[in-house]
């Protein structure tokens, strides 16, 4: 979606950016392009390794530390990112949320439902329990939580009770136990809680609510009056708390004005890329004033 994030975000030589989810580093370098002359665009990434290739990439199309600075950091510490950089409110700050396809591709970090590998699932896997520790340590009635509320898994009580305190080391164990439990649904829908299982486990690894929950309160003193913010969510959790942030923002007069309807990729684009069927993109323009509670 970088062209309906470009119109969103509308980027103009000379402004600062933040990218808070730099991952390949596609959108940062079409940002990149538009800001210059004089622009600057920080890109925050929680993967240790993904970001340094990702930084040398874009270092080896132009963008010298001038424009163009990467922190490996969770987004939720912005505010401190900020306040390192200078202390200067961002024009335009983009989040596109989960995970990259490089992460997901590399079997090693144990996000993939296809390939074998560690059972891990951390963006940061210095950081944290992976998601076998956390399936090994949680209990039924937590588990199932994780389940319903990460992503509104209908067999969540039962997944639960097969998952939890088991030993399951690897990626294709853990799909092979969810698909054992669930022999008795047609396959599509089989595979569906397979891929929701995994979203769960993820969401709650890497605890991604608290992260977006955290940035979503910081995110009107972060932002420069008139500056613009693009949220690119995938599910259902995610885009529920985006809104209605931007509609309390609203309300409040932190933000001037907000997206009232989600923004969806072409058709064209969905053919072209599966994952991003499931996008949504919401904005929200900052208002010049310093509103009550900004
Ligand atoms: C969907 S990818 C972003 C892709 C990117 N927009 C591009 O054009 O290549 C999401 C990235 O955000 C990172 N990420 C997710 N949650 C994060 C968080 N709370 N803090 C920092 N980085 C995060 C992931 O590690 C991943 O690299």
């Amino acid at each position: 979606m970088v062209q309906e994030i470009l119109d969103v975000l509308r980027p103009m030589p000379g402004e600062f950016a933040v990218d808070c989810t730099l991952g390949y580093g596609g959108h940062a370098r079409e940002l990149l392009q538009r800001l210059q002359p004089n622009g600057r665009l920080i890109g925050l990434d929680a993967d240790p390794i993904e970001m340094p290739r990702t930084e040398k990439r874009l270092r080896d199309v132009g963008f010298g530390p001038e424009a163009f600075l990467a922190h490996r950091c969770n987004f939720a510490g912005l505010p401190k990112i900020l306040a390192v950089e200078g202390g200067h409110r961002a024009d335009l700050i983009l989040a596109d949320l989960g995970v990259s396809s490089m992460q997901i591709d590399n079997p090693a970090r144990g996000f993939s439902l296809k390939f074998d590998g560690p059972l891990d699932m951390r963006m940061n896997p210095n950081k944290g329990q992976s998601a076998a520790t956390l399936i090994q340590h949680t209990d039924v009635r937590s588990l199932a939580e994780i389940l319903c509320e990460n992503a509104d898994e209908p067999h969540a009580d039962r997944l639960a009770l097969v998952l939890a305190g088991a030993s399951c080391r690897t990626t294709l164990e853990l799909v092979g136990l969810i698909r054992k439990d669930l022999l008795h649904l047609p396959e599509t829908e089989r595979e569906l809680s397979v891929r929701r299982v995994f979203q769960a486990l993820r969401i709650a690894v890497n605890e991604e609510f608290v992260a977006l929950d955290t940035l979503l309160r910081a995110l009107p003193e972060c932002i420069a009056p008139g500056g613009r913010v693009a949220i690119l969510t995938f599910h259902s959790g995610e885009d529920r708390r985006v809104k209605k942030a931007f509609k309390a923002g609203l309300i409040s007069g932190v933000y001037a004005s907000a997206a009232e309807d989600i923004v969806r990729p072409s058709a064209e684009e969905i053919r072209g890329n599966s994952r991003s069927k499931s996008a949504k993109l919401r904005w929200a323009v900052r208002s010049m004033g310093e509103a009550i509670g900004g």
